[in-house]
């Protein structure tokens, strides 16, 4: 298979953990017979720096063209101050419209031999295993007006969804549920909000079209309670953009860090971006220290949703699992007993198991 895949490294570790990623797909590509081709691009900070704006034409007209993006991650002390439309994270949400990338799949599950390193007791987080369904472009991040008012005394933001906008979000959490275990939790706020009360009345319109999913509703705060409670309680959530983004950041913690947790931002024809959830760690940044599992996990996740190729997805899988429970971590697990590595020595594990376990299957299929 032939791929060509955008590269968008951004700030701060971004740079470090997305060149882990390109060294593992090559492995794979070179293990399973598979042309992949790399073309790299700025956003964020670097743009900023490099070109003026967060997202250049440039970057938007190259990810139009690609398979596949990749980004690392976006921001940094360094534009803190910048004026709104100057800052990285709008590089990050204009690439994201642009490319109407409106279903963000975050799931979460944790890794065994880490769970002691969850702020919840073990027992709670224990067997947990959720996919959060995150409505990407619309609500009240692109929502208009926003704005300043009164000589910047007042302000507006405004929360807006079309029932198409809804609609093709809910469908992607009913079928995330289907291929799970067939439970949807809808999570809104439909107690105050108009755009909860329509979403509401889709989630009820469309379940009779997914009779084999079980569906209930669940108010923001509950859920958010829920979710540390009895993190086990949750298969699928399907929740609009603000909701999505302030659930993913709290259920990441279940697992023990957030350097282990991919995600996928899709839209209808296959074309996804794939990013890990934490951010650039500005702080780490350059320091050979970052834990590169997540946007390692991230190219899994493209190679799965984007390339179909399951096999592939699925060994770099168990390539972290198999790398983790031989002890191996980076300094963001609290692990006591390990071997602490840094970003390249954990890349290279990786890519060796990668490549050790497909000379064993040659070696049984060539020879018995
Ligand atoms: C995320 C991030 C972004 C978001 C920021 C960086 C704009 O927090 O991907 O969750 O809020 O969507
Ligand atoms: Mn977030």
């Amino acid at each position: 298979m032939k791929k060509h895949i955008v590269l968008l490294p951004g700030d701060g570790i971004g740079k470090e953990v997305i060149h882990s990623a390109r060294e593992v797909l090559s492995a794979v590509a070179e293990e399973y017979n598979h042309s992949f081709s790399f073309e790299t691009h700025e956003i964020g900070g670097a743009a900023i720096d490099q070109y003026g704006t967060p997202l250049p034409e440039s970057t938007v007209d190259a990810c139009k063209q690609a398979d596949a993006v990749l980004l690392g991650a976006v921001g940094g002390p360094k534009w803190d101050q910048n004026p709104s439309h100057l800052r990285p994270e709008r590089g990050l949400l204009g690439i994201r419209k642009a490319l109407d990338l409106y279903a963000n799949l975050r799931p979460i599950k944790g890794f065994k031999n880490l769970l002691h390193a969850s702020p919840l007791k073990e027992e709670v987080v224990s067997g947990s295993d959720l996919l959060i369904v995150r409505e990407l472009t619309g609500g009240l991040y692109f929502g208009t007006p926003s704005e300043r008012r009164d000589n910047g005394n007042a302000v507006v933001d405004t929360l807006a969804y079309t029932r198409k906008e809804i609609e093709r979000i809910v469908d992607k959490g009913f079928q995330a549920a289907q291929q799970r275990r067939g439970h949807l939790t809808s999570v809104d706020k439909a107690n105050v909000l108009e755009s909860s009360k329509l979403w509401r009345e889709i989630v009820e319109e469309k379940k009779a079209q997914y009779p084999d999913v079980a569906v209930e509703h669940v108010l923001v705060d509950a859920a958010a309670m829920k979710l540390i409670t009895n993190p086990t309680h949750f298969d699928v959530i399907v929740t609009e953009n603000l909701f999505g983004d302030i659930l993913s950041d709290e259920a990441s913690v279940l697992t023990g860090s957030l350097g282990m947790l991919p995600s996928a931002s899709l839209r209808e024809d296959g074309l996804g971006l794939y990013e890990p959830v934490h951010g650039s760690a500005p702080d780490i940044a350059g320091k050979g220290v970052a834990n590169p599992v997540a946007m390692i996990l991230s190219a899994a996740l493209m190679l799965r949703y984007s390339f179909q190729l399951d096999d592939e997805a699925k060994v770099i899988e168990e390539a972290v699992q198999s790398v983790l429970d031989a002890g191996f971590h980076t300094g963001d697990l609290q692990v006591t007993d390990g071997r602490l590595v840094g970003t390249v020595e954990m890349t290279k594990l990786i890519v060796d198991y990668i490549k050790s376990q497909n000379a064993s299957k040659c070696i049984a299929s060539c020879y018995f």
